[in-house]
């Protein structure tokens, strides 16, 4: 009795996932780069990188990687080169946020800085 509601509860299982997956593509962060976080933002809040927010947005994976950004989190900003000046010079997420292609940088500060 205990081993056929088990297979039924595998077979229930089997058959919820074969119909979830085509609809709901899981999202890997190995393969999809997840959300980056970055800390290194003074007294504002930190910048929560979205991954499957730009894919919604229709970004490629070329439009960003390698051109703008490594597959690697924090390769850009080693060393500190990812400020707000280099954002507005158009360098890493200014390439796009810059009231052209996104929201712009030297505004929205709020929607990048993000409470935790
Ligand atoms: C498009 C997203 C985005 C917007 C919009 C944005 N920032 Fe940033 N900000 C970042 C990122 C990314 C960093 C780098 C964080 C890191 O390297 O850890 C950063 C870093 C900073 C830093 C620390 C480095 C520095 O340049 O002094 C400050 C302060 C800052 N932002 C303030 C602001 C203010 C004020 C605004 C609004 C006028 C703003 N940011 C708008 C993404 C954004
Ligand atoms: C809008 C820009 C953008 C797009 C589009 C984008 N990425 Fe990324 N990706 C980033 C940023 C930013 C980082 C972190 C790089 C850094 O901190 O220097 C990153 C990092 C990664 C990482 C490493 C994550 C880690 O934890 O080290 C992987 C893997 C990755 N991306 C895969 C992808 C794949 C696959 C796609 C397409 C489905 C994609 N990315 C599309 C901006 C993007
Ligand atoms: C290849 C272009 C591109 C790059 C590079 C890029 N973005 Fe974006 N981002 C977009 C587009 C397009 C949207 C959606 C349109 C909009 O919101 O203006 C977007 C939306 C966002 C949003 C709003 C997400 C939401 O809907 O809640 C945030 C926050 C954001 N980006 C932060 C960043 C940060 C931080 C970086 C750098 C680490 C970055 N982006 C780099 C193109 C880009």
């Amino acid at each position: 009795m205990r081993n056929n509601r088990f297979a039924l509860f595998l077979m229930l299982v089997a058959f919820a996932l074969a119909f979830m997956v085509p609809v709901h593509p899981l999202y890997s962060a190995e393969t999809d780069g997840g959300d980056i976080v970055y800390e290194d933002t003074g007294k504002k809040p930190p910048v929560v990188f979205s991954h499957q927010k730009h894919k919604e947005a229709k970004n490629k994976c070329e439009d960003c990687h390698d051109k703008i950004f490594q597959k690697k989190k924090g390769a850009a900003d080693a060393g500190g080169k990812m400020d707000m000046d280099a954002l507005k010079e158009g360098k890493y997420c200014g390439a796009c946020h810059d009231d052209e292609k996104a929201f712009t940088a030297r505004k929205n500060c709020k929607k990048c800085h993000v409470a935790p």
